[in-house]
């Protein structure tokens, strides 16, 4: 076998062992995807989950992420949302919506009157087949949650979302910089080293 091939093949299960490790894990620790391990890490770097923080999860289905929160925060109010039912998890109160419907939007201001703390959005298009049309659809998803966030979030709130390295990345990080004063960017280690997906975190809006 040539070199390169044998480096590839080597590559090939150096990253399927980590993707199967973060898999056994989440199932020993009872977590419906994976995907829990981003938000960990995520709120490791940040730490945005407080007791008493009111939260709202975007595209939350399986529930990874909700699970996680549900453990941390004990007094706040969490409210879930997906396109897909979401089993039933302790203190959160999930809607099947699709956000980007003006009623979905009025519901969660409705829930939380002015009083939400933190937006998490791990919102992801279907896939089409093109990874450049998957890319925009979602980066458009993840504009739609930054400006919602102007209206919606406490002056010192934060948001957490998923966009991918794709052509109109520096359109969104635009985006998020005229509305908040600090934003990152964190790519979690759980997160496919072959995925452009990354995650931004803007906290502080600016006075416009
Ligand atoms: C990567 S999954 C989320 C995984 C989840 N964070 C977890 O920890 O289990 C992306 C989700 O975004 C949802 N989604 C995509 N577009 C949406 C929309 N317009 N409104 C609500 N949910 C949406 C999909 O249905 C899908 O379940």
């Amino acid at each position: 076998m040539k070199k390169s091939k044998r480096v590839k093949k080597s590559n090939y299960w150096k990253v399927k062992h980590n993707r199967d490790q973060f898999f056994k894990e989440s199932k020993k620790l009872g977590y419906r995807s994976r995907a829990s391990f981003k938000l960990i890490e995520l709120n490791q770097k940040f730490k945005f989950l407080k007791k008493s923080t009111n939260l709202l999860d975007i595209g939350s289905y399986p529930g990874g992420w909700s699970q996680v929160v549900s453990k941390i925060v004990t007094s706040g109010k969490i409210m879930s949302i997906d396109l897909k039912k979401m089993d039933p998890i302790d203190k959160v109160k999930f809607i099947k919506a699709d956000f980007l419907e003006v009623k979905t939007k009025y519901e969660i201001s409705d829930y939380f009157k002015k009083n939400l703390d933190v937006i998490l959005s791990d919102m992801a298009a279907d896939t089409t087949g093109s990874k450049s049309l998957d890319s925009i659809r979602t980066n458009q998803l993840c504009a739609d949650v930054i400006n919602f966030s102007r209206n919606t979030l406490k002056p010192k709130g934060v948001l957490v979302a998923k966009l991918f390295m794709g052509e109109d990345f520096e359109e969104v990080k635009n985006l998020a910089k005229s509305l908040f004063e600090k934003v990152n960017f964190f790519k979690p280690k759980s997160s496919k080293k072959e995925s452009k997906e990354t995650y931004l975190h803007c906290e502080f809006l600016k006075t416009l």
